[in-house]
């Protein structure tokens, strides 16, 4: 099967199954740290993928968050976030998606983010652009950051860590939004609705699909850090439509002069 069908089929069963729990009780564990939360929706559809993907690509390795990580026999490798954006889906926030990337010798090849209360898929394959439901997909058309809807995210028991930089940015750009799924968020710099999305200490599965699919609708995405090149697992991510990168590397690098 073709990766980018079976990460589209995986992500569409496992969104179906968030949708129907979506008002049902939760089972509620807090993993690590404040805020890290897992519920039962979330091992349920990282199961449902799990089975889906290993049924596809026996050969295929699987990183997945919620403890369906597998080794495989091949170069090819999986990276799933079951449902990103625990938190909202706990308070019945719309802002939650399922994200799915496909890797051969560590490269990101395909990719699916599948939002299912809006019923929207973004989707990519290397060199062969971006689509949402269908649809070819582009990044915005903005310059600069006063122009800028721009977006991150930090974890609840982090927020030191990127308080500075959002105040800073929140005096700069047009608007910063803060919503909770690190992959939708990539999904909707690539759909032009953000400019430009940063967050510091992201995980591979966060990024892996949203990566592929800024960069295929014409975006640029690297390191916080002095724009060192991407990796999955690098952590930060500065994820833009192109236009407004280097001012915000700069902004960015700025303010984590001055807070240290
Ligand atoms: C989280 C979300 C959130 C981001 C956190 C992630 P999860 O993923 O993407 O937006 O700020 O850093 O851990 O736990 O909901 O899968
Ligand atoms: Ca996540
Ligand atoms: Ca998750």
């Amino acid at each position: 099967m073709d990766p980018l069908d079976g990460a589209v089929l995986a992500a569409r069963e496992a969104g179906a199954l968030l949708l129907e729990r979506f008002y049902a009780p939760r089972d509620l564990r807090q993993k690590g740290l404040r805020g890290d939360l897992v519920t039962d929706a979330d091992r349920a559809a990282e199961h449902a993928i799990v089975a889906r993907l290993s049924a596809l690509t026996p050969q295929a390795a699987i990183l997945g968050e919620e403890g369906g990580t597998r080794p495989g026999t091949s170069d090819e490798r999986w990276v799933v976030d079951p449902l990103d954006g625990t938190t909202n889906y706990l308070h019945r926030y719309p802002m939650f998606c399922v994200s799915i990337a496909y890797e051969r010798a560590g490269e990101l090849e395909a990719a699916a983010i599948y939002a299912p209360v809006f019923d929207e898929l973004f989707a990519a394959r290397r060199g062969e652009g971006a689509t949402l439901n269908g649809r070819p997909l582009h990044v915005s058309t903005i310059a600069s950051v006063a122009d800028a809807m721009v977006c991150t995210g930090f974890h609840p028991a982090r927020y030191a860590r990127n308080g500075a930089h959002f105040a800073h940015l929140s005096n700069h750009a047009q608007a910063v939004r803060r919503d909770g799924s690190a992959a939708l968020n990539l999904a909707y710099v690539a759909a032009g609705r953000f400019d430009a999305f940063w967050e510091f200490d992201l995980h591979p599965w966060d990024v892996a699909a949203g990566a592929l699919i800024v960069r295929e609708a014409g975006g640029r995405v690297e390191r916080i850090d002095e724009g060192a090149p991407f990796g999955i697992d690098g952590a930060s991510i500065l994820a833009t439509n192109a236009r407004v990168h280097d001012e915000m590397r700069r902004e960015l690098a700025m303010v984590s002069l001055f807070a240290g």
